[in-house]
């Protein structure tokens, strides 16, 4: 039998990537779509080429934009995926009040275009929509599940509201196989580095390198629940091998501010420091050197925040058996480890050494 062809929108992306891996790995001719760009940078798929990789393995890109209905045509009509996975958004929440028009375009609108399009020419396959946790919004209660009512407070959740109802509602009007994956945050070594995460750990490994002196962030009172990303991929494979099309959750179950991460890393990295002030003076300070580490910039407030995220992913447990393993502190070692090597450096403590001779 033919290997099973999988498409992925928004290939490069952090989830893109470690979803080609994992289809590869199990045996998937790989079909990503990618974007004009005016400089190459594709660092988090380049491994996954022949030359680089198990010959055996195949893995295809294809030029086209979700904002763009014939060059979605041609690939769908070329590729005939079995599976196809869309990951692609304007994915950025802060960004996406900057712009709001582009954004629904994108991350909204484009799963019509790729949902009417695999309707239109009866294309047979299964479809798995990239939903958020962003859906919440100002949570209506805690732990939010699948039926929990969702609250967008961003130009990025309406889009991704819009989305998730359209993905439904083509499953109930057309008997698609398009189901929704409600994802928590999920962070990775290949987080991009405007996210809090990877900006925090990023940063750290620069300062430590002498290459910066400070992070400015926003809302540090903010909460999420923040899982590893190679774990959730799989998850999103597990939606597409069920009987009956369905909409999962996944997440930890575990909730911690953004200003508990940052503490996390900072022990981490093994500084000293020291908390100072409230609100828009709060500040770390490097108490070994007396510099200061980070502090508050307003820039990185939104004009209307998500304050806590909390998923019970109950049903994921027991309908797809998948359960996250990697603990948060495990996670921060992971992404702290990657960034502190990059720089030529090694974390001051051993604990995360039995974790680092794996790939991420
Ligand atoms: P990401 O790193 O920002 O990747 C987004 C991908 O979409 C990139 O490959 C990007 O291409 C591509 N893209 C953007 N605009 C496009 C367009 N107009 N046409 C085609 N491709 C386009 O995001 P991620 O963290 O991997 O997340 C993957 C998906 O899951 C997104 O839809 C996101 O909204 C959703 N999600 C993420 C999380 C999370 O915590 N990571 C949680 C819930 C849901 P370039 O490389 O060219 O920019
Ligand atoms: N990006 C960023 N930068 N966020 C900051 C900063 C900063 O300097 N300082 C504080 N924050 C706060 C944000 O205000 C937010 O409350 C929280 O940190 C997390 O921000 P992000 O890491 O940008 O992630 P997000 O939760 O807004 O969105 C991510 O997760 C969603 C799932 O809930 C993205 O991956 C979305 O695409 C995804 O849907």
């Amino acid at each position: 039998m033919a290997d099973k062809k999988a498409l992925v929108t928004g290939i490069t992306g952090q989830d893109g990537s470690y979803l080609a891996e994992l289809l590869m790995e199990k045996g998937y001719e790989v079909h990503g779509i990618v974007r004009r760009v005016s400089e190459l940078q594709r660092d988090r798929i380049d491994h996954l080429f022949p030359d680089h990789w198990n010959p055996k393995m195949k893995i295809h890109l294809h030029y086209g934009d979700l904002g763009d209905s014939s060059s979605l045509l041609r690939i769908l009509m070329k590729v005939q995926p079995d599976e196809i996975y869309n990951l692609a958004a304007q994915s950025h929440v802060g960004i996406s009040f900057d712009i709001p028009e582009y954004t629904g375009d994108v991350t909204g609108v484009g799963v019509t275009r790729l949902l009417e399009l695999v309707r239109s020419i009866d294309l047979p396959a299964r479809f798995y929509q990239a939903s958020s946790s962003e859906l919440f919004g100002k949570v209506l209660e805690s732990p939010q599940t699948e039926t929990t009512t969702f609250y967008p407070r961003s130009p990025y959740a309406s889009a991704k509201a819009y989305a998730f109802y359209l993905t439904r509602n083509y499953r109930e009007s057309y008997g698609m196989y398009a189901v929704n994956g409600i994802l928590f945050n999920h962070e990775s070594p290949r987080r991009g580095k405007n996210f809090v995460t990877r900006k925090i750990t990023w940063s750290l490994a620069s300062i430590a390198a002498g290459r910066q002196k400070v992070i400015p962030l926003g809302n540090m009172d903010a909460e999420r629940d923040w899982g590893f990303a190679k774990e959730y991929v799989e998850g999103m494979w597990r939606m597409l091998q069920q009987d009956e099309p369905d909409d999962y959750l996944l997440a930890t179950g575990r909730t911690e501010s953004v200003r508990s991460f940052l503490e996390l890393c900072l022990d981490i990295g093994g500084f000293s420091y020291e908390k100072q002030g409230e609100g828009l003076n709060e500040k770390y300070i490097d108490t070994t050197s007396g510099n200061k580490l980070v502090e508050v910039d307003p820039y990185y407030y939104r004009p209307a925040e998500v304050d806590t995220l909390k998923g019970d992913a109950s049903k994921a447990r027991r309908e797809l058996g998948w359960a996250p393993k990697t603990t948060l502190e495990e996670l921060a070692t992971i992404m702290m480890e990657s960034d502190f090597k990059h720089f030529g450096l090694e974390l001051p403590t051993k604990k995360s050494q039995v974790l680092s001779s794996a790939s991420f």
